[in-house]
């Protein structure tokens, strides 16, 4: 686990708020992609510091928030209380504290890339999701990523290791590349079919915040967007 989100986990909170990448390109996106949450029971993985739980509960929803990092946990749980369940889970591991088809949605932003084999994982979203529920994930685009592959071979599945500035210094931050190809594989392999794609359109308020990083990003894929429901 990066130092980002157990030593760092509260600047990286105060960092996402309203920032480019995430407050004004992946959570508008991902947002974008959502079904009605109102009276709907909803299961945050890889929560973080509790940004999406907070759209979430202020929609309506039931939520359940988990995530690796006991002081993100810890984080939801200060600002929540009771309004929120939350428990620290590695989700490489799957979810056994979770009932069969007890979610109707199920969202991952920003998680998956950190799982080397995310096939317990997907089974274990797939047992979770009630008949008709949805799943909706964000990660790095593949084609992102593939400029800083170490191997220079798309298909093969790879750890990348980079600083990122997020919180105002460097933080290194290591992470699995896979290419679309997998993505679609391990989905299909536990029975989740995608029934939508996007790949992220940037705020109107970008534009306000860093006219640059709007052309860029209004321009070039950064994120990647899944939408899946139970075949
Ligand atoms: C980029 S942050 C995204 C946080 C939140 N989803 C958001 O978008 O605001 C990634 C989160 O995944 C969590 N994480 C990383 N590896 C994990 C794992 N194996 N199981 C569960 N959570 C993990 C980190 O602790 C961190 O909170």
């Amino acid at each position: 686990m990066s130092k980002m989100y157990e030593q760092f986990a509260r600047d990286y909170e105060k960092a996402i708020t309203d920032n480019i990448y995430n407050g004004n390109l992946e959570r508008p996106s991902l947002i974008a992609m959502l079904p009605e949450l109102a009276e709907k029971s909803v299961l945050d993985l890889g929560c973080g510091p509790g940004v999406y739980a907070e759209y979430l509960i202020s929609h309506g929803a039931t939520v359940t928030a988990v995530d690796a990092s006991q002081e993100m946990v810890e984080i939801v749980r200060e600002k929540f209380g009771e309004a929120v369940k939350t428990y620290a889970q590695d989700l490489s591991l799957g979810l056994p504290e979770e009932k069969d088809a007890s979610y109707d949605v199920i969202i991952c932003p920003l998680t998956v890339h950190y799982i080397e084999d995310v096939s317990v994982f997907f089974g274990d979203v797939k047992r979770l999701l009630k008949q008709g529920g949805v799943f909706i994930f964000s990660t790095h685009h593949p084609v992102v990523d593939f400029e800083v592959s170490p191997s220079g071979n798309y298909f093969q599945r790879e750890l990348i290791t980079e600083e990122w500035d997020t919180v105002g210094h460097p933080v290194e931050v290591s992470f699995y590349r896979r290419s679309l190809t997998e993505w679609f594989e391990s989905l299909a392999s536990a029975g989740l079919c995608v029934t939508n794609l996007s790949e992220g359109k940037p705020s109107e308020r970008m534009k306000s915040l860093c006219a640059d990083s709007y052309k860029r990003l209004s321009t070039t894929p950064n994120f990647i967007f899944f939408k899946c429901e139970v075949r």
